[in-house]
């Protein structure tokens, strides 16, 4: 077995490729994909419950069934990307610098055990406020779910902040040994002084660590406010307040594990075109301006609230329109130059990234759209949000995520991949995939509201359309299925092989 995820720009701290170091640490991240590919049908498939639940097919779920189904797959979508991106970008940041095995497994237990958690809580308890929480719906003694629903709920939520703040401040202070914090965001490249060799994927990780850390502070000053009022130490909690933390976090949480697989897109797509993708100027300040935007573009989920303050929503939506052009510009622009002419090698790999830049790029422009403040007065509350989220989400950092993750399946199981399969597979994923969303978007377009759990009467045309969403889910589901078993076996031979 091949040994060797970690490449040629090695740090001083990195440990040597057959080291017992570097085994442990690729045998981590082999248990991270497993887990990936063990919870990837599972969410699926309760998402495809979700539309079955809507097209009417089978008398399956009744409300409160489905809104903790929708609940437990909102949450368990973000988390599972957000941590399979984490992973997945700690085994190919060991190229350059050295992370602490004990951290990541910190972050793996951690993980399951909130996982194992929410899962009671929803599937069990049947808690399902949504992703958001819905305060103060939770809250006794006027709370719709039984008491130790909401404790284990919350404490699931407590469990996994705790451990992802302690695996992103790893990987900042894993940075911080190599780099300087100005070099590590590219400052050199911009202000033209001399400096280290930065690569990208270093300068957009550390874009990502510190936006996260702002959003996983807003979780915990959340989830004391939760936890001052269950104590009754204090009454009530300014609702506003509430669900401006929660959407902050959730805000940033869900953007930087885009970040995440685009860094991947960065530090893997050359290799399949021969070509060099190195830092320089306009890709550090674009990074730069995209930290400063994104935490602000988060104004854009205030736009419903009449009481937030109307400079609020203006910031909102100009920094919306403009954190689209440092991405636009130096990464989609980029992948295309990157391929351009160039003789690419279309395999899982390639053809997953490229395709996620695709999904992004696509997802984005309908995500603008509706940050249109006069748009969005219209599509708020319509099947265009998971339209576009599911569209730069699945159809985009999925697809990237998965792309890396082969990858490394790939390296470390030596085991070479059937490329007309690959195209096969990439094929079903993208052609039920961009079916599914389809669906999402003439939805919202024809006015279906989002999150019902049955359409009748005025919205009965949703139902047709969550019928025709099932069929491409099922082509979607087919590749899905058929990558979990090609990454799977090489991920049990690379462990077998030690
Ligand atoms: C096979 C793939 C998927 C299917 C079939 C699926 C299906 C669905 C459906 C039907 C809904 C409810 C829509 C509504 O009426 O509002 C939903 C909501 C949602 N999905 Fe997915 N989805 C999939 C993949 C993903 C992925 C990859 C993510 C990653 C983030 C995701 C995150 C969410 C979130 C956050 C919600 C909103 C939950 C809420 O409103 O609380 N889904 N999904």
């Amino acid at each position: 077995m091949s040994t060797t995820v970690s490449a040629s720009s090695m740090s001083p701290d990195s440990p040597s490729p057959g080291s017992s170091s570097a085994r442990a640490a690729n045998r981590l991240t082999i248990f991270w994909v497993l887990v990936m590919l063990a919870l990837m049908p599972i969410l699926a498939i309760l998402g495809m419950t979700l539309r079955v639940g809507q097209s009417n097919l089978l008398p399956l779920l009744d409300a409160e069934r489905f809104y903790s189904i929708m609940t437990l797959h909102g949450l368990g979508m973000v988390g599972l990307w957000f941590v399979a991106g984490m992973a997945a970008l700690c085994a190919l940041l060991r190229r350059y610098i050295e992370l602490r095995n004990w951290v990541n497994w910190i972050a793996f237990l951690g993980t399951l055990v909130g996982v194992v958690m929410l899962i009671i809580a929803t599937l069990i308890g049947k808690y399902g406020p949504g992703w958001y929480f819905l305060y103060p719906l939770s809250i006794t003694p006027s709370g719709v779910w039984q008491d130790w629903v909401t404790y284990t709920f919350l404490s699931a939520i407590a469990v996994l902040g705790v451990a992802w703040t302690v695996w992103c401040v790893e990987v900042m202070w894993g940075i911080a040994r190599r780099y300087t914090l100005p070099s590590a965001l590219g400052w050199h490249y911009i202000t033209g002084k001399d400096g280290p060799e930065v690569p990208p994927i270093i300068t957009i990780t550390t874009i990502s660590m510190i936006a996260n850390l702002i959003g996983l502070v807003s979780a915990v000053v959340m989830l004391a406010l939760y936890l001052l009022e269950l104590l009754g130490v204090t009454d009530v909690s300014d609702a506003l307040l509430m669900k401006n933390l929660v959407f902050l976090f959730g805000h940033i949480l869900v953007n930087i594990t885009l970040y995440l697989g685009v860094a991947m897109v960065y530090e893997l797509l050359p290799e399949f075109t021969g070509r060099t993708w190195k830092n320089n100027r306009l890709i550090s300040l674009a990074w730069n301006v995209v930290l400063a935007l994104v935490v602000f573009a988060f104004f854009h989920h205030l736009y419903m609230d009449f009481v937030q303050l109307r400079w609020l929503h203006v910031i909102g939506q100009i920094t919306s329109y403009a954190s689209a052009i440092p991405a636009a510009v130096m990464s989609i622009f980029g992948t295309l130059a990157i391929v351009y002419r160039a003789s690419t090698r279309w395999t899982m790999t390639s053809l997953l990234l490229y395709c996620g830049v695709l999904g992004w790029a696509i997802g984005g422009i309908g995500a603008v759209i509706d940050s249109t403040i006069a748009v969005n007065t219209q599509f708020h509350n319509t099947l265009w949000v998971p339209g576009h989220f599911h569209t730069y989400f699945l159809m985009g950092v999925v697809l990237m995520i998965l792309g890396g993750a082969f990858y490394l399946s790939e390296r470390l199981s030596g085991v070479p991949e059937n490329v007309k399969r690959s195209r096969l597979i990439a094929s079903l994923i993208c052609v039920g995939g961009y079916g599914f969303v389809l669906m999402f978007y003439v939805g919202g377009a024809n006015s279906v509201p989002r999150r019902f759990a049955q359409y009748t009467d005025t919205t009965a045309h949703g139902s047709t359309l969550a019928l025709i969403a099932v069929l491409f889910i099922a082509v979607l589901l087919a590749g899905l299925l058929m990558y979990v078993w090609e990454t799977g076996k090489r991920c049990a031979i690379a462990l077998r092989a030690g």
